[in-house]
């Protein structure tokens, strides 16, 4: 199935990339933009957006490394910390 049409990339070429950037970095944090990049491609109109990323969503390799989970909370709390 066609996701992005402007660059005619498929919802496998999607799954191809995301298992193909975790197996050379497992930790890794997998965005849209790395996918473009991956593919040699680039985002044109981004109307495909919600598609594309419900499509990342539903990739099994998809996920955030278990270490890098709450990276997030932890940079807020430390800038409540600074803020007072
Ligand atoms: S449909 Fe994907 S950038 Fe336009």
């Amino acid at each position: 199935m066609i996701v992005c049409h402007c660059m005619s990339i498929t919802d496998k070429d999607i799954r191809a990339a995301i298992d193909w950037m975790r197996a050379s970095d497992a930790e890794t944090i997998v965005t849209p933009g790395k996918i473009y990049r991956a593919l040699g491609k680039r985002a044109d109109c981004g109307g495909c957006m919600p598609l594309f990323l419900d499509t990342m969503r539903k990739c099994d390799s998809f996920e955030v490394p278990m270490n890098l989970r709450g990276l997030r909370r932890a940079t807020n709390s430390g800038m409540n910390g600074h803020a007072g």
